[in-house]
């Protein structure tokens, strides 16, 4: 391995020696490859040489989130956000915004919703709206290059939208405002309407749809994010790739926004009402390491996904995987406690054999 060079440096990350591997080379001609940041990435100097060596984009993991931006009405933080947008600058980095509307109702701050002691008309949550919009994506014009534009809308049961405060109002109309807003406020700003499962067969349905409404209106949405949160042993490849032929049918980008591979397989947390949570949440396998069997059968599933992504690449524009390694990804914590090894890099930030893996499908063909 070429990595073995590796200096470590106090703390997590490392630096790297001279001919090492670096996704973002490998992947030029395929995709851009990008990655979900913690805000305070301008403050963590040991994660930097990792971060410009192997990515091209930067999705800052809470900082431009509704609730983080604009907590109250009027009441705008940018403190994080333009620390990050100068950070990426300054070390040539694309940034993708995320994200402006998260159309669920835990992640919407509660005054959007509210009017005095009265619900919000359509009307004033869409003034909101576009003031949100045009603010934030007004503030970052040319500097930022894509935008998650709407987050999770689609239901996950028999409804086409989720129930929330912007569908019980407007409907679908809300999307489709969301991204006229977005376009006038940046007309070069590349955007994208982000979900989660939405390679599965029934939010695939909805996914067509959506675009399908969305483009008779004319109305400007450029990608859809695949966010990609995957569980070893459940890789839904043949799912992926329907939804991937799909969206080049509809003449539509996909950008896989948020990619990891739980190594500790959570479906069960929902199953059967929940009952399984308990003795979940003392399971913690892996926590003095991740044996090497899992690692290998990690490495060969992330194999299987970029020899896919690398077939559809002319309808792939990125991807990005969600955390820069296993000791920061969101599945240590997410849905119950854990040491969790999802990502291609360990906790010291050296290549596990997943980066390997994802390196030889990079490579072949070229
Ligand atoms: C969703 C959101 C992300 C992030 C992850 C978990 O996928 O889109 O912003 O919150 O959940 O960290």
């Amino acid at each position: 391995m070429t990595w073995m060079s590796c200096v470590l440096l106090a703390g997590a990350s490392c630096s790297f020696a001279a001919g090492s591997h670096s996704l973002r080379e490998t992947a030029a001609g395929w995709f851009e490859m990008g990655v979900g940041i913690s805000d305070r990435i301008p403050e963590r100097t040991n994660d930097w040489p990792l971060l410009t060596t192997q990515f091209s984009a930067v999705t800052p993991e809470n900082c431009m989130k509704p609730v983080a931006i604009q907590p109250a009405d009027g009441r705008f933080n940018f403190a994080q956000a333009d620390a990050f947008v100068d950070f990426a600058a300054r070390h040539g980095l694309k940034v993708v915004g995320h994200c402006l509307v998260w159309a669920k109702d835990d992640r919407t701050p509660p005054w959007f919703y509210r009017d005095g002691d009265r619900p919000a008309s359509a009307e004033l949550l869409l003034q909101r709206m576009r003031r949100h919009i045009e603010t934030v994506v007004g503030r970052y014009r040319g500097r930022i290059a894509a935008w998650d534009v709407v987050n999770e809308a689609l239901d996950d049961g028999t409804n086409f939208l989720r129930p929330s405060g912007w569908e019980k109002a407007c409907g679908e109309e809300f999307i489709a405002k969301a991204f006229e807003y977005a376009h006038q406020a940046d007309p070069k700003a590349f955007l994208i309407y982000n979900d989660y499962n939405n390679e599965l067969p029934a939010k695939r349905e909805k996914t067509i749809r959506l675009i399908r409404s969305l483009r008779a209106k004319n109305v400007p949405v450029h990608a859809v994010g695949l966010q990609g949160h995957y569980e070893l042993g459940r890789l839904p490849l043949a799912d992926l790739e329907a939804t991937l032929v799909g969206m080049r049918e509809l003449g539509v980008k996909v950008v896989v926004s948020e990619l990891d591979i739980d190594a500790i397989p959570r479906a069960r947390w929902w199953a059967d009402g929940g009952k399984h949570r308990e003795e979940l949440a003392k399971l913690d396998p892996y926590r003095d390491g991740c044996p090497p069997e899992i690692l290998k059968q990690q490495a060969d599933e992330y194999a299987q996904l970029f020899r896919l992504f690398r077939q559809y690449a002319d309808v792939i524009a990125r991807v990005s995987f969600w955390n820069l390694h296993d000791g920061q990804s969101w599945l240590n914590y997410f849905p119950w406690q854990r040491v969790n090894h999802p990502l291609l890099f360990d906790r010291q930030g050296r290549p596990k054999p997943a980066f390997d893996a994802v390196i030889g499908e990079l490579s072949a063909g070229k």
